[in-house]
Order: structure tokens, then C-alpha cells, then sequence
């Protein structure tokens, strides 16, 4: 049965058993922070589980794509070697709130699987397990279905810790989560039996999974009831098609023996090695949806998994003598083959953007690989194919980005020993101190985790608010004064203070009465909790109190100048540059503002240019500005711009500058454009992968950047010292003259060198034609010894030469020898020969050896020494007679 028809049999089941069949939900799970991704088909209905949104039609049924790559469920590394887990894979699952439970879906699951209309799957394959306190799930299957005892597994719970176990199934580290029981399918030949967890895991292959979600998992890892018991099941699709089509593993499947046909097709190349072509396979889906739901290859977050993901099947294709960049092609056939999919995420007409997405990643890391690698190798020669200091491969991936993998794999095959435990040792410490820094950029805003008490926003238009204190945090706790000189958070019935939230920061100012003074320095917001983070200043607060609230005004209207001009840099681009410029992020303060966008364009000083120019003329022309609050969907109607990651509510506010600016957003803004008073980009780069990074300033900041250069212009002139009123022609002929007195330096650098290589060579003593040269020089940088090397080589035919150097204060040395008597006496056996008279290290090939001695100083004595055994070697051994 073709993975095709499987998944409508399923949709069609449930819908004959009065199910809504709903898409696959987005990748991203929206308005949800505990998750990276989505994880499975139940997280579109989140909010239902817990009771925040009232369900009227009770159950559903989708095939939903999840990606299990990162959090609680994390398949990444098993993918490629093991037969049936992926990165991206479809779950069919069926789902229902109060409408029925455990018995219901377990007859369900059972008449699908094994009725002939269905499934008609064989019973005698079909094992069961259950949470060992769930002795309901254990009655339903032993007496309704009469499953025979001997098929059905209790499973406890991991190390006795209690709902800790593969039977008890968690969305994420918080969220819904109940006892579940799994139904598994022996994939051997034969009938036999299985007698345990271990015989089950080896035997069989899990293919659904029943949930009974009855709890909130909390945050502090408290477990709350769910208002109604509800039910949650996932059946991987890749999987059932592969017990189905009888194939042992879901690469083997029909979709996949095509993506992985279309994919040999595309890289031609000698042999092909079948983990990799998996791992190319699982990674390719992943990485297309992932780039069609606008995630980026980064350094974090979802967008540093999509980047690891890339990077693993770039390293892969290396080693299968992939060199260049082929998986940006590859996406064309999961573009195709998805086409027709009912998807909340638009694949197909994001097509140029996926394979420009992947394309440029590519490049980008076979850049990298060619520093790493370049580095890498010198480090093997450094430590003479010997030993790599683990420290240093860690390195080499933290700052050169060399997969840890790639260099894994060479040391193999150079037979040079890692000590992983040491490795991984150095890894996870750096998680750590990454951990740490995210932990106090959290810590920031945690005085909201204590705010319990609502507050009512007014302050678009209003800046002072006479309101009541209603809550007063102090050390982590709630409290009823507030003392003075001591820093606290401050709640009020309503307040004119904006919490920071749409990029743009909090506000600051002063909350007053007769009896005290507290100084706000920052504002912080979740929905409608608002924190206002400060010290009292003097006197004392209570709660209960009228205070009046008043904001600092003039920093609250630079920091609209800076949102309302980024609404019209946003929608300027836009304009230049089409519907391919997607917002990724924003900051906005009293001081600049940033505004961080998808864009494949390369921006140019001339389109920032004319960006200044369209955005200083639409603040000319002092266009009214106004704040709708609307409905969604109307909003949309209008071409409203809105963020895809966010999930917003019916009612929305829409901030309209005429036609040329339509954004959904709760930030504040001037009431006309005017008041911005004049624009200026300042900064313009790429921050990753089509990022781009645009950072501008507005009114007095503009005229206190214009005057702070033209300070700076007069104090260059004054440096340059000359009448010219051309700085940018002075300079330029500064630098002309500068590039002339280094090219007489080099010229010089030459001359002495071309000197010291004849000196070296009227000094060489010479034995068979062999001229031997073994010397001291330490005016020189060691790079130098090279060109005298190179110099000596091209003049005489038959060299040994050692030319040891202190410049810094490092010993090093290089050995050279020419190529017609490499085959009597060669670099490493006159190292070997000189490392018997002097201590040190060092590497290379027969032709060229350089190293580090460990002696500070070489004495002449030394010297001759080397020399004359080298001398006795050659003439002992007959070299080249
Ligand atoms: N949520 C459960 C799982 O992912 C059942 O769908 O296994």
C-alpha cells in the first residue's frame, strides 16, 4: 500500500467516525516558546488541552508534519543509522476533548489496524504495552479487544521516578501530558513471541502511540488535572508504510526509494554510501520546509538547528567526494512532491527563496571548510601526524566552524588518536557558559514571574495618569511598602508607561505622591501584566495608594521617532524590493533603532541612499498617522504587514501611514510623520545568511551624528596638515605614498635577503656537489627563511640546508632539501640527525621540515656541530656519489 493512499485511508477513517479533518499546523508553533518546533499533531490544538480556548466541534483528525531535532524530543543523531527515525516526519493522529477517552480510542486503533475494509493488519504481529498504574488501558484492551495476555507489556516508570517513563508521554519539559499506551508490530518473518521491554525494542517497531492526556505538566514540574480528559494519538506515517510495503526500514518506502533515485541522479559520483544518501534524504525534507517557513541557517536557536542540520549532510557529501554545492537542488523534489499537500505553510511559492537559502549556505561553509581544513592540516604536520590536542579541535569548530565530524574523520583515517571523553568534556562547559549568558539575559525581565496583579495600558497619547499602586514586589516578594532607598518593581491600576514588547524598549520616568518618589527605570510587560522596575528615590509606598504616573516624555518621543521610522524604512524596502523582505527582528530605543530583514538582495550605499531620500521626503510631507483597531481578518484585507511567527488576536491595531505604510503592531507612534524630524541609516550589513542589519538614527541624533563627523573631518585636516579643502584626494594620495615606501621596504627586504642567500651559499661546505648549509639567523621574521630557501634552491642543484631563526622569542627552524637527493638522505632524517644533538619538535615531507627547538639560545659551538655530523652522514652513506 503506497505511503499515499495510507495516509487518505486514515483521514477518511476518522472522518467516517465524525472527525474534523484539520492541516498539517506550521513548523513553528505559534505564540508558544517551550517549543523549538513542532513536535507533534496534537501542539496545534495546545490551548484546547489546557482549557484556554473553548472547543465546540470535539474531535479532529490531521497528518501533521513534526520535526523532532531539538528540546525533549530530539531524533537527530539516530537519523541515518537507524531504520525508522527522521528529522522530518508525518504523524496521522486523531484527537478528541471530552468527546470520548480511553475505550473509545482504543477500539478505534484496533478496528483500523486490523479490519479488512482498513488495515487488515495480522493480530498475531501486534504487541501492546501500557503505564503500569493505568490498569483501565490494561482492563479495555485485555476484555474488549481480548488482546491475549502475553502481547501486553507493563512499563514502568525510568529509575522510579514517578510519571517518568516511556508510557507516560510529555509535549515538552511543560504542557499537557498523560499515560499512553503504544502499539508495536514484530517485523520478523515468523511468529514469535516476545517476552520483554528488551525483546520489544529489538523485535518490533513502535507504530502508534495513544495518549490520554489528563495533566498540565507546570513549569516548577507540578502536575495540575486538565479540565476535560482528552485524547492524543500519533502514528508515524513513514513507519506504518514501511511495516506495510514490508521493506525494514522507511528509507526503503516508495516516497523515499524516489527522493533518494532523484538524489543519485543529481550527484554523480563513484560509490555512494547508504548513510549518507539517508542522512542527505531525512535532511533535504527538513531543511526545505524549515527555509519555507523562513527560518534561516544562524547561530541560534531554530536557526542554528537548520544550520546544523545543512552542515551534517555538507560534511557527508564531502567524504562522499561531494565538493561543491549540490544540496540546494535537491529541494526541488521535495518542493514537488509537496505541492499538492493541504499545508498551513506555503512551499511551492517560496521556491527561488529555499534554493537561494540553501545555495548561499553552501558557499558559505565550503569557505569554511577550506580554512578549517587548511588549519587543520597544519596543526597534523605541527604534531607530526601524532596526536591533536582536543582543545584545539574544539577550536578549530568554535572559530574556523570545521565540523567536529569532518575533523574526526580525517584523524581516522591518519590513524591520530582524539581522547573523546576529553572532547565532549570541553563541549558540554561551553554549553554551560552559553547556558549561563542566556540565564541572565532571562533574569532580565524576571520580576515579571511575580507580577499577578493586571494593569490597564493609557499611554499612546498621554503621558501622566493619575492611578493606584496595586501591587509592590520586593526581593522576589509580594509586599506591602516599599521603603526608602530600596530598588523594587511597582504595579498600578492603569499606567502611561509602555512595557517593552514589539522590539521597542519599556518606558522610564516617575511614580509620585506626597509621601515618595520612585524613579522607574525601566518598563517591562507580559500581556497585561506590567512591571514598573525602579527605586524610591525617598519617602515610602503602599500598596492601596494614589500615585501619579508620569513618563519620561522626551525619551518616550525620540523612541517614537525611531518606531515610526522604522515602519517606513520597513515599508520603503518593501517598495524597492518586494515581498521577499521579511522582518526578522527589531530594536528600538531612544538612540537608534534596528531593523533586522530577510532580504536576498544585496543593498547597495546607492539604495541606502535613496531610502534616505524617499523616507526624509514622506517626514516633509508631515503625513497623518493613524492607529486603527480593527479585526484580523480585515486587517489582512488591507495588506496589512504583519509577523508570520506570531499568533494574533481577532481584534489587532494597525498603524496607518496613509497607503505607504500598513503594519499590524502595539508599539507607540507619533500622530504625523513630521515630528520624526529628519532620517539617517548609519550602519547597513549582512548578519547571516540574507540578513540583513539596517541601523538609523532620527531628529537631534541625525544633527548630533552630522556634527560629531564634521568634527571629525576638521580634525583629520588638521592631521593631514596641508590647504586642500579635498580631504578624501589627501588622504588618497597619502595612501599612494604609503604603498610606494612599502614597495622600497620590500624592495630592500629582497636585496638583504638575496645577500644573506649568496653569503649562505659562499660559506656552504661542499661534498659530492651537496652544498651544506647550516646557519643562525636571527634578524630575520621566520617567514623570511622561506624565500632564502626558495633563493638558495633555484641556485645550486644539490642543497641540505638548516636554517634556524629567533626573532620573537620562539626557536624555530626549517630544513629544506632538494629534490634530486631526497632519495638518499631526506628533511626528517637531517631533523632527525640535528633533533639527536638539540631537543625539539617538528614536521613536514621529505622536501621541507619546520619546526620549534626547545633551547632559547644556539651557540656557534652548536652549530658546527650539527654541521659536521651532518657532513659525516653524507659522506658515510655515500650520498650521491
Ligand atoms: N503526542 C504523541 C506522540 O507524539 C501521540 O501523538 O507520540
Amino acid at each position: 500500500m503506497k505511503t499515499d493512499k495510507i495516509r487518505s485511508l486514515f483521514l477518511q477513517f476518522f472522518k467516517e467516525k465524525n472527525h474534523i479533518i484539520v492541516k498539517s499546523g506550521s513548523l513553528i508553533p505559534k505564540n508558544d516558546n517551550t517549543l523549538l518546533f513542532t513536535n507533534a499533531g496534537m501542539n496545534q490544538f495546545k490551548e484546547i488541552y489546557l482549557g484556554y480556548k473553548k472547543n465546540h466541534t470535539s474531535s479532529y483528525t490531521s497528518s501533521q508534519y513534526c520535526i523532532r531535532t531539538g528540546g525533549k524530543h530530539n531524533d537527530f543523531n539516530k537519523v541515518g543509522y537507524e531504520p525508522y527515525h527522521h528529522t522530518l516526519f508525518e504523524m496521522l493522529g486523531n484527537f478528541s476533548f471530552g468527546e470520548y477517552f480511553k475505550e473509545t480510542s482504543i477500539v478505534y486503533a484496533w478496528e483500523f489496524l486490523t479490519h479488512k475494509n482498513w488495515l487488515n493488519m495480522s493480530k498475531k504481529k501486534i504487541w501492546i504495552t501500557y503505564y503500569y498504574n493505568d490498569i483501565e488501558t490494561k482492563n479495555i484492551w485485555l476484555n474488549k479487544i481480548k488482546i491475549k495476555p502475553n502481547h501486553l507489556i507493563t512499563i514502568y516508570d525510568k529509575n522510579n521516578i514517578e510519571y517518568h517513563s516511556n508510557n507516560f508521554w510529555k509535549m515538552g519539559n511543560s504542557g499537557p501530558c498523560g499515560p499512553c499506551t503504544e502499539i508495536f508490530y514484530d517485523t520478523r518473518k515468523k511468529n514469535n513471541t516476545i517476552k520483554n521491554h528488551d525483546e520489544l525494542k529489538k523485535y518490533c517497531v513502535e507504530i502508534w502511540n495513544l495518549v490520554f492526556m489528563q495533566f498540565n505538566q507546570t513549569k516548577s514540574n507540578k502536575l495540575i488535572e486538565l479540565p476535560i480528559p482528552s485524547v492524543d494519538t500519533g502514528m508515524g506515517l513513514e513507519r506504518i508504510s514501511a511495516v506495510l510495503q514490508n521493506v525494514s526500514s522507511s528509507y526503503e518506502t516508495d516516497n523515499f526509494i524516489k527522493l533518494i533515485q532523484f538524489i543519485k541522479k543529481n550527484i554523480k559520483i563513484k560509490s555512494y554510501n547508504y548513510i549518507s544518501l539517508r542522512i542527505i534524504a531525512d535532511h533535504i525534507r527538513t531543511a526545505t520546509c524549515l527555509i519555507s517557513e523562513k527560518v534561516i541557517p544562524g547561530n541560534e536557536g531554530r536557526s542554528y538547528v537548520l544550520r546544523r542540520i545543512i552542515r551534517r549532510v555538507l560534511s557527508h557529501g564531502y567524504f562522499i567526494g561531494l565538493h561543491k554545492p549540490f544540496f540546494y537542488k535537491l529541494s526541488e523534489f521535495i518542493i514537488n512532491s509537496m505541492k499538492q499537500m493541504d499545508l498551513d505553510f506555503n512551499i511551492s511559492s517560496n521556491i527561488n527563496f529555499i534554493k537561494k537559502t540553501l545555495l548561499s549556505e553552501e558557499q558559505q561553509f565550503y569557505r569554511i571548510l577550506k580554512i578549517g581544513m587548511h588549519k587543520l592540516k597544519k596543526e597534523i604536520i605541527v604534531n607530526q601526524n601524532k596526536k591533536l590536542c582536543e582543545k584545539k579541535i574544539f577550536h578549530l569548530y568554535e572559530t574556523f566552524g570545521l565540523p567536529i565530524e569532518i575533523t574526526q574523520d580525517i584523524c581516522k583515517e591518519k590513524k591520530i588518536s582524539i581522547n573523546f571523553q576529553k572532547l565532549n568534556q570541553i563541549i558540554e562547559s561551553n554549553k554551560k557558559k552559553q547556558k549561563k549568558k542566556n540565564i541572565k539575559k532571562i533574569q532580565n525581565n524576571s520580576c515579571l514571574i511575580y507580577v499577578t496583579k493586571k494593569s490597564i495600558f493609557d499611554g499612546y497619547y498621554e503621558y501622566v495618569k493619575k492611578s493606584k499602586i496595586t501591587q509592590i514586589i520586593y526581593k522576589n516578594q509580594s509586599v506591602l511598602c516599599l521603603s526608602e532607598k530600596c530598588i523594587g518593581t511597582l504595579v498600578l491600576d492603569i499606567t502611561p508607561f509602555y512595557g517593552e514588547s514589539s522590539g521597542q524598549i519599556g518606558d522610564s520616568g516617575t511614580i509620585t505622591n506626597e509621601k515618595g518618589k520612585f524613579i522607574v527605570h525601566d518598563t517591562q510587560k507580559n500581556g497585561n501584566f506590567i512591571a514598573h522596575q525602579g527605586y524610591l528615590e525617598k519617602g515610602i509606598l503602599h500598596v492601596g495608594k494614589n500615585v501619579v504616573a508620569k513618563i519620561d516624555v522626551n525619551k518616550r518621543k525620540k523612541i517614537q521617532s525611531n518606531h515610526t521610522a522604522l515602519h517606513l524604512l520597513h515599508a520603503a524596502l518593501i517598495k524597492k524590493f518586494g515581498l521577499n523582505v521579511i522582518q526578522k527582528g527589531s530594536y528600538i530605543n531612544n538612540e537608534y533603532f534596528r531593523f533586522d530583514f530577510i532580504c536576498n538582495n544585496n543593498i547597495t550605499e546607492k539604495d541606502i541612499q535613496k531610502l534616505e531620500i524617499i523616507i526624509n521626503k514622506k517626514i516633509q510631507k508631515n503625513i497623518k498617522i493613524n492607529a486603527i483597531i480593527t479585526s484580523f481578518s480585515r486587517a489582512k484585507k488591507y495588506k496589512a504587514v504583519y509577523l508570520s511567527s506570531k499568533k494574533y488576536k481577532n481584534t489587532v491595531r494597525m498603524i496607518c501611514i496613509n497607503n505607504f505604510s500598513i503594519e499590524l503592531c502595539s508599539g507607540t507612534h507619533h500622530k504625523s510623520t513630521g515630528k520624526i524630524g529628519c532620517f539617517k541609516i548609519i550602519k547597513n550589513k549582512n548578519i547571516g545568511n540574507s540578513i540583513k542589519r539596517i541601523t538609523a538614527i532620527t531628529g537631534i541624533n541625525v544633527i548630533l551624528y552630522i556634527q560629531k563627523k564634521t568634527q571629525k573631518e576638521k580634525k583629520i585636516k588638521k592631521l593631514l596638515n596641508n590647504n586642500s579643502n579635498d580631504t578624501y584626494k589627501s588622504i588618497k594620495n597619502l595612501v599612494k605614498k604609503i604603498h610606494c615606501i612599502e614597495k622600497e621596504k620590500k624592495d630592500l627586504t629582497n636585496q638583504n635577503i638575496l645577500q644573506i642567500s649568496k653569503n649562505l651559499m659562499s660559506k656552504a661546505y661542499i661534498i659530492n656537489n651537496i652544498s651544506i648549509i647550516v646557519s643562525y639567523i636571527s634578524h630575520l621574521k621566520y617567514t623570511m627563511l622561506t624565500n632564502i630557501s626558495d633563493i638558495i634552491k633555484q641556485k645550486k642543484e644539490s642543497v641540505i640546508m638548516i636554517l634556524i631563526n629567533k626573532n620573537t622569542s620562539i626557536t624555530r627552524f626549517l630544513i629544506s632539501v632538494t629534490n634530486n637527493i631526497i632519495q638518499y638522505i631526506n628533511a626528517v632524517d637531517i631533523m632527525n640527525i640535528m633533533l639527536s644533538l638539540l631537543s625539539g619538535t617538528g614536521g613536514g615531507n621529505k622536501n621541507i621540515v619546520k619546526g620549534k627547538l626547545n633551547n632559547k639560545n644556539i651557540t656557534p659551538t652548536e652549530i658546527k656541530k650539527i654541521k659536521k655530523k651532518i657532513i659525516k652522514h653524507v659522506y658515510k652513506n655515500n650520498v650521491y656519489k
